[in-house]
């Protein structure tokens, strides 16, 4: 069992070597953690956020935990040396077209959540969001407008066969929790989201089981705070998707708490090849200070030997050690308690 360690910039060490505690003390049979740079880290020593070395490496494993990139001291680069890059460069290279992003309200978090608590506590739901296309991978560049206006550009676009294969992983995700789906778009505007509504459709004949509705995504991100219970898995394209698991990250209580999970095609003897991260950034501005709350890393971990290595006992294990630590107030500062890095880590430790 090889996993690629990719901590990357700012809390991503902090946040992903308590991950990698909780990893070592399953005593997993032929465990292997190899470590890899990425992100401004990489750029540092080796003037690329993804070099080649890394990415040969993530190939040879059988999933990577990825921790967090990003770095302001890099917003100067050209976007294709920015941090930011290693990540999607990952998604990209390794065909990782499917990113599950769960949000549930734990037990005794309501309180905690920008919403009212007796809304927080129904929410219990999948975003699937679409990895590898929309306008996140189009053309795009800067140019001058012929009366001399600069003018920035980026190019929307989604195939079918990419809608169709997130669509199949969407009803396939419904078909395992409660037979919901809602898929996410803007078709009353774009063409983009009209072929998407129009495949989505289509793959529906194929779900009986599965009732599928569709919403704009303006209304869904407002039915998103409104009645968030409505919502079972949601699937949706790059962009929507990363908007509205930020936001939905804040109604369950705090962004360090959700983990996510991208998966392909690549089946390896163990399970689905996966890269596994927080959805948190780098934040900068903690970084380095033992603060930043692991749980999102440790969830990580838990999807990943769920979805990688199909050990689904030690995956139920440590979310259920990660809400006991909850319930007991085992608080980071995200939820505005004392508890540091390693304390946390420590408290998920002494429950597995
Ligand atoms: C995420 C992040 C990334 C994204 C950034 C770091 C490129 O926000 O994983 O949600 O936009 O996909
Ligand atoms: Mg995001």
């Amino acid at each position: 069992m090889r996993i690629a360690i990719l901590a990357g910039d700012g809390i991503g060490p902090e946040v992903t070597r308590e991950a990698v505690r909780v990893i070592q003390t399953l005593d997993l049979p032929g465990l292997t953690l190899v470590e890899g740079d990425v992100g401004a880290a990489a750029y540092k020593t080796q003037r690329h956020p993804l070099p080649v070395e890394t990415l040969e490496m993530v190939k040879s494993c059988d999933a990577a935990l990825f921790g967090a990139v990003g770095d302001p001291a890099c917003d100067h680069l050209e976007r294709h040396l920015r941090p930011e890059q290693a990540v999607l460069g990952l998604r990209a290279e390794l065909g990782l077209f499917a990113n599950l992003r769960p949000a549930t309200t734990f037990a005794g978090l309501e309180g905690m959540s920008a919403l009212r608590p007796e809304i927080a506590r129904q929410i219990d739901l999948l975003i699937v969001r679409e990895l590898n296309g929309d306008v996140y991978f189009g053309e795009k560049g800067m140019r001058t407008t012929a009366d001399g206006r600069r003018e920035g550009w980026d190019m929307m676009s989604y195939a079918e066969d990419e809608v169709r294969r997130i669509a199949h992983a969407g009803f396939r995700a419904a078909q395992s929790r409660r037979q919901r789906l809602t898929s996410v778009d803007k078709a009353n505007v774009l063409e983009t989201s009209q072929l998407w509504r129009d495949v989505v459709s289509e793959v529906a004949a194929e779900y009986p089981d599965v009732t599928l509705d569709h919403l704009y995504v303006d209304n869904a991100a407002m039915q998103l705070v409104r009645a968030p219970g409505q919502f079972d898995v949601i699937v949706t394209g790059n962009l929507f998707g990363d908007i509205l698991s930020d936001q939905a990250s804040m109604c369950v209580g705090s962004i360090g708490l959700l983990a996510s999970a991208s998966l392909g095609n690549r089946q390896t003897q163990f399970g689905t090849f996966g890269l596994y991260e927080p959805i948190h950034g780098s934040a900068p501005d903690i970084a380095g200070q033992g603060r930043a709350n692991p749980m999102a890393a440790i969830l990580s971990a838990a999807m990943m030997l769920r979805h990688s290595f199909s050990r689904e006992a030690e995956a139920v294990r440590i979310e259920a050690a990660v809400a006991s630590a909850l319930a007991a107030g085992v608080h980071g500062s995200d939820l505005g308690g004392t508890f540091g890095t390693a304390a946390i880590g420590d408290a998920v430790l002494e429950r597995l």
